[in-house]
């Protein structure tokens, strides 16, 4: 590959985590080097994961990409990685324990079922019909997808948006509908609220997949649920709605499982 279209853009990244995120973009370029020309920013820097912008090849896609990249396990607070990571779905009992136990093999193990959980999440989700990120590819320290937002500005969290009543209306239907395709698809969220949903030009997308669980899978997937329904009124109630999260919950609920 030619070093000098892989350029990173020094001045436009914050570098508040100094030498990590260097080494992080250099992370990025490498294993998407196929996808990604240039990292020409940060998106935002959250809890577990960095999310960078990033200038796509030209062969690729005409859009920005935005690759979250998991911060390295020492510097990253998954206190509750075993929640998520159920050792007793993995067959290998020396690898269950080792996660139960949280050693470095079993912190190492957990940390890339935690990238391959969001990745096959967020495909089986797309190839769905949700509105999520297009994926596009993973690698061990994280996952490239499309950016959302205008061109290379990333769209704000619906938190931070005011809507009027028909837009509020409009949205919840449509965040109700994507909530919908999780459960056919078997899923709950896990970490819904306005903060977890991008919004641009009308348009909600659903983000930030890793703590998805399985219905089938968890025995409090319902408290989750209803959890993450509650979140999301919180926000549609101070836009002004109306709300009964227990009788939607319970109606979506019954609906799908
Ligand atoms: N595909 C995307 N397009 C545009 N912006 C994105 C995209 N993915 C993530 N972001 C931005 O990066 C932020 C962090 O992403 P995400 O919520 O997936 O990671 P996180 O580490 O769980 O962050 P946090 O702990 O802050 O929720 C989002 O709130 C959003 O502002
Ligand atoms: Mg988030």
């Amino acid at each position: 590959m030619d070093g000098d279209d892989r350029d990173i853009n020094l001045t436009e990244v914050n570098f508040s985590r100094g030498m990590l995120a260097g080494l992080e973009q250099r992370v990025l370029l490498d294993a998407f080097s196929g996808y990604v020309s240039a990292v020409e920013g940060v998106v935002n820097d959250g809890k577990e994961a960095t999310v960078y912008r990033c200038r796509p090849r030209e062969e690729v896609c005409g859009t920005y990409l935005a690759a979250k990249m998991y911060r390295a396990r020492k510097f990253r607070a998954f206190g509750n990685d075993a929640r998520y990571v159920d050792p007793r779905r993995v067959r290998d009992r020396r690898l269950a324990k080792a996660i139960r136990q949280r050693s470095r093999k079993g912190r190492g193990v957990s940390h890339r079922m935690w990238i391959d959980h969001e990745w096959q999440v967020l495909n089986l989700l797309y190839d769905s019909g949700a509105s999520v990120p297009k994926p596009y590819a993973r690698c061990n320290e994280g996952i490239l997808m499309e950016l959302i937002g205008d061109g290379a500005r990333a769209a704000p969290m619906l938190v931070h948006v005011a809507l009027t009543p028909d837009e509020a209306q409009i949205t919840l239907r449509a965040v109700l509908r994507d909530i919908e395709i999780l459960l056919e698809c078997g899923l709950v969220h896990g970490d819904l609220s306005a903060f977890n949903i991008l919004y641009e030009k009308g348009k909600s997308t659903i983000i930030d997949l890793p703590q998805a669980v399985e219905v089938d899978s968890v025995a409090d997937a319902w408290t989750l649920f209803h959890r993450d329904l509650d979140n999301l009124f919180n926000y549609f109630r101070r836009q002004g709605m109306v709300l009964d999260t227990l009788d939607t919950a319970s109606r979506l609920w019954s609906r799908f499982r």
